[in-house]
């Protein structure tokens, strides 16, 4: 989040204090079990929820109360930390209740009904403990509490949907304002340049943009935040971010796993899809922004996605290897001579001054030979060095994978009787770091929408930019994915691509 920024929970003086409700919607899906909840759960441990607050679960059948609480307390079972207590579940369920989702026929299920009877419970707890018999002389009201709208849907929903919000009145608080709620929209928010624009055209007809929160994950992870921190505070990193001492930059996550689970999804999508136009993109544009004037969150945003606008547009001939692996045909839910890709390989450039002929190679895929997440800007060597080209390449690079790391690689004498150089490297873990316990992405993510802090969200204008560099890659360019042996770092052919140092995750 934006260190410079005060984040109000509402525009009042209510202040951060603000009581929130959390609607879920889609709460029984795996997403929710999987990452929402859990994250609830974390910030609530964190003490990072305001006190009063309440969760409502939506989906499309109905749920007494008491299966909602089963349900939450298997998901932190299942997918929360460990030794999940009953505190936590009643953390989690203390006001909660579940309602028929909002329906597309414009009928509004239960919930506006039960958002009206939460606000009043929630402020009415707090007449209470501010004046004991007696109310506050400012007490909050209905009106200032703030709800989030989670979207933890199948992306297909999310345009009826918010036209089913909409209609519904739940766009506004009940003074009609509509600073007091937030949606957050999961990935994909669109899956072609054309239904970004129907869909994003359709949430700005209910919604204000400053209440729209893109949720890409990769942007919450702390190693990412670190992108814009180690480099504009520290010289030492700051004086070597340019072409002139950078000859790549490696954004590179393989995954060993599988797409079993879920084969439909993912033959629709394919690694480009799912990984590139999103995740990596965002990331690039991360490595790649202009110092902004100030660290206000409008101007990081706006750095972030400057970079991502100086992108030139993908040459799919030259600069991309699409791969799949051998047997994901024989899958269950993949249909039969399938082309989807289950690994790519791109090169991208960006048109800028700092960065002008410096490749970024992109690179990601299942079934890979190993999982990690690393960003790695490969340092150039000077040739007229001292030690000439027996210097073995320095890297800056951060690993984006769980807690985070940073790792310095540069040229060290080889420790001995001699005065050979070898490569060494300095590694910092971020949790290591004192004081300070990491976040997860998703659970600091969640805290800056429940802030109003939009820093690390994306906005139309870098989403539109992301599908400009994309599209060449939709059309009948698209190079035909190479197989590749399951348990390999993909194709040979996108070795080449990252010649002459190779990728480094891999090198033997
Ligand atoms: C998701 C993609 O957005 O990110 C998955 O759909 C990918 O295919 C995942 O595996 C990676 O997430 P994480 O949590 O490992 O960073």
């Amino acid at each position: 989040m934006s260190p410079s920024e005060t984040p109000s929970a509402t525009p009042s003086d209510a202040g951060a204090a603000a009581p929130l409700i959390l609607v879920l919607h889609g709460a029984r899906g795996d997403l929710s079990r999987r990452l929402v909840l859990p994250s609830l759960a974390t910030l609530h441990e964190r003490g990072l929820l305001p006190d009063r607050w309440a969760l409502l679960g939506t989906g499309r059948e109905s749920m007494s109360r008491e299966d909602f609480v089963g349900h939450v307390r298997s998901a932190l079972e299942e997918f929360g930390h460990e030794g999940t207590t009953d505190d936590d579940v009643d953390a989690l369920t203390r006001h909660s209740r579940f309602t028929d989702e909002v329906r597309a026929d414009g009928d509004g299920g239960g919930l506006p009904a039960a958002l009206d009877q939460v606000r009043r419970e929630l402020t009415e707890t707090e007449a209470l403990a501010e004046g004991d018999q007696e109310p506050a002389a400012r007490t909050l009201g209905p009106e200032d509490v703030v709800v989030v709208h989670y979207l933890a849907i199948p992306p297909q929903g999310f345009a009826p949907l918010t036209e089913a919000m909409g209609a519904q009145g739940l766009a506004v608080g009940p003074d009609g304002r509509h600073e007091t709620v937030r949606i957050v929209y999961e990935k994909p928010y669109g899956t072609s340049p054309e239904s970004f624009r129907e869909l994003d055209a359709v949430v700005h007809e209910v919604f204000e943009e400053d209440q729209v929160f893109r949720i890409d994950h990769f942007l919450g992870k702390e190693a990412t935040q670190n992108l814009h921190v180690m480099r504009f505070a520290n010289d030492l990193f700051s004086s070597v971010w340019d072409r002139h001492h950078v000859e790549q930059v490696q954004i590179d996550v393989p995954e060993t796993l599988d797409v079993a689970q879920r084969a439909e999804f993912y033959d629709a999508t394919g690694a480009a899809l799912d990984m590139v136009v999103s995740h990596l993109f965002q990331v690039a544009g991360q490595v790649a922004m202009e110092p902004p004037r100030h660290l206000a969150v409008s101007d990081l945003v706006r750095a972030r996605e400057d970079a991502i606008g100086d992108f030139r547009p993908l040459d799919p001939v030259n600069d991309v290897v699409l791969g799949q692996f051998e047997g994901y045909q024989d899958i269950e839910g993949v249909r039969e001579g399938s082309t989807t890709d289950t690994f790519i390989a791109a090169r991208l450039w960006i048109d800028n001054e700092r960065w002008r002929d410096v490749p970024f190679l992109l690179r990601t895929g299942k079934r890979m030979a190993a999982s990690a997440q690393r960003v790695t800007l490969v340092l150039r060597r000077d040739p007229v060095h001292l030690f000439g080209d027996e210097v073995p390449a320095g890297a800056i690079s951060l690993s984006l994978a769980g807690d985070g790391e940073i790792a310095l690689t540069t040229a060290v004498k080889k420790p001995g009787p001699d005065l050979d150089l070898a490569r060494g490297t300095a590694t910092m873990l971020l949790d290591d770091v004192t004081p300070g316990e990491p976040l997860p992405a998703y659970a600091s993510l969640m805290h800056d929408v429940l802030q109003g802090d939009r820093t690390l969200f994306t906005t139309p204008i870098g989403l539109e930019a992301a599908w400009r560099t994309f599209e060449p890659l939709l059309g009948e360019d698209r190079p035909d994915p190479l197989p590749y042996a399951p348990g390999s770092w993909g194709p040979a052919a996108a070795d080449e691509l990252a010649a002459p140092h190779g990728w480094v995750l891999g090198r033997q």
